[in-house]
C-alpha cells in the first residue's frame, strides 16, 4: 500500500502517499472564489517561500506563540515526559502531527532520551521540506532518534500504521488546532484517537484567549513579515495558476473576532477590480473593500480545552502555562470506554 522508500540519510524512513497537485490548487481556487464571502484555504500558504515566511513570523517579537510555547517545552518536558509515561513507566514513541522545523520537538525529544535508551520519532507532514527539516533538526542534536517521517495530509481515510509496542505520544503543538473551526478540531481529534491506543497520551498546544491589543499584534506585525506571508498566497497563484492578482491591489487585515473567539485574516481588496485565473479561465469580480478570508486561529479557555478534548475521547491530565496564561500545553489521555469505541477497538475485541 505505502510505498516506504529511504530519502537521504538524515530520515530512517519516509512514506510518501500524497501530493498536492496544481489540480487541487485549482479546485481550491475555483471553490473559495466563487463563495460568498470569498475564502481561501490556509493550506495554500505553505509553499517553500510561504514555508520560510512562516518560520520568519515564528521569530517575531510580536509573534508570542512560538518563544512562549518553547519555553513551557525548556521548563517542563521532564515532567511532561514523566506525566506522559505515567506509572508505568512505558517506553514512549512520539508521533507529531505538522512537524515544521520540530525546534521545540528537539527539546521534548531530549528530555526523552534522557529517560529510556530506545526512542522512535514520527514526524507527520504534508510537506516533505519540511521532514527533511524537522529530521536534520533531530538527528544533528539527539543522533540516537530513530526518525520515521511520514509525508501525508492529515485525513480521516488516512491510516497511521503507528507501532504496536509501547506507549504512543502524540504532539499536536503550536496551536495548529486553533486552525480549525471548533467542529473540525474535535473531528480531527477524534481521528487522532482512533489512531491510537488506550493508554497512550497527547501533548496539545494552544494560544489562550487573552487581551485584544497583543492578539492583533500578533498577526499584523510592524515589520509587514505576516503581511507579505498573507500576500504570499496571491504570489503562489499567479505563478501556479496564472492569475494576474496586483499585490498592492490587497491589503492585509488581521481582526480579532471576540464572539468566535478568533483571530481572522483577510485580503481586502482596495479597488473594485476583475482578477483573470488563466488555468480555470475564470474571471472574478472585487469591489472595493471586499475580502478573501485566508485563516481563522481560535483562541482557547481551559474550559474549552477540555471539552474540546472530551468529546474526542481524551481525558484532560494537566496543562502548563507561562506566567501570563497566553500559552498552554495540555496532556490529554486516550479513554478505555464503550462509548467511544471505534472500529478498531471493535474489531480487536471480536
Ligand atoms: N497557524 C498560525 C496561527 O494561526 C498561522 C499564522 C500565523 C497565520 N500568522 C498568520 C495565518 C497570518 C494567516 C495570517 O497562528
Amino acid at each position: 500500500m505505502n510505498a516506504t522508500t529511504a530519502l537521504d540519510n538524515s530520515i530512517d524512513s519516509v512514506t510518501t502517499p500524497i501530493a498536492n497537485g496544481a489540480s487541487a490548487v485549482a479546485r481550491a481556487v475555483l471553490e473559495g472564489l466563487s463563495a460568498k464571502p470569498k475564502f481561501l484555504p490556509s493550506w495554500l500558504f505553505y509553499d517553500a517561500a510561504g514555508s520560510r515566511l512562516f518560520e520568519a513570523i515564528t521569530q517575531l517579537p510580536e509573534y508570542y506563540l512560538t518563544s512562549r510555547e518553547h519555553a513551557i517545552f525548556t521548563k517542563h518536558s521532564a515532567e511532561m515526559i514523566a506525566a506522559a509515561a505515567g506509572l508505568g513507566k512505558q517506553e514512549l514513541s512520539v508521533v507529531e502531527l505538522g512537524a515544521g522545523s520540530a525546534s521545540k520537538t528537539v527539546v521534548l525529544l531530549r528530555a526523552l532520551v534522557a529517560t529510556q535508551r530506545h526512542a522512535t520519532y514520527i514526524p507527520i507532514d504534508v510537506s516533505e521540506a519540511a521532514l527533511h527539516w524537522a529530521s536534520k533538526n533531530v538527528r544533528a542534536t539527539l543522533p540516537t532518534v530513530v526518525v520515521q517521517a511520514v509525508c501525508s495530509e492529515i485525513t480521516r481515510e488516512q491510516l497511521l500504521n503507528l507501532p504496536q509496542d509501547g506507549r504512543m505520544l502524540a504532539l499536536y503543538i503550536g496551536s495548529s488546532i486553533g486552525n480549525f473551526d471548533p467542529a473540525d478540531a474535535v473531528e480531527l481529534l477524534l481521528w487522532l484517537r482512533s489512531q491510537l491506543r488506550p493508554g497512550d497520551a497527547l501533548l496539545l498546544g494552544t494560544d489562550m484567549v487573552k487581551a485584544k491589543t497583543p492578539l492583533v499584534a500578533a498577526y499584523n506585525d510592524g515589520a509587514g513579515v505576516t503581511a507579505d506571508f498573507n500576500k504570499n498566497i496571491l504570489t503562489r497563484l499567479n505563478r501556479e495558476l496564472g492569475s494576474n492578482f496586483a499585490l498592492d491591489a490587497f491589503e492585509h487585515r488581521a481582526v480579532w473576532n471576540a464572539s468566535a473567539s478568533r483571530m481572522e485574516m483577510h485580503l481586502d481588496s482596495k479597488r473594485n477590480q476583475i482578477v483573470r485565473v488563466e488555468a480555470i479561465d475564470r474571471s472574478f469580480a472585487l469591489k472595493r473593500g471586499e475580502s478573501i478570508h485566508t485563516e481563522n486561529s481560535y483562541k482557547f479557555t481551559a474550559e474549552i480545552v477540555e471539552d474540546m478534548l472530551l468529546k474526542s475521547g481524551f481525558v484532560l491530565e494537566q496543562s502548563w502555562y507561562d506566567d501570563d496564561r497566553w500559552f498552554g500545553v495540555h496532556l490529554a489521555r486516550v479513554v478505555d470506554s464503550d462509548s467511544m469505541m471505534d472500529d478498531d477497538a471493535e474489531e480487536a475485541a471480536a
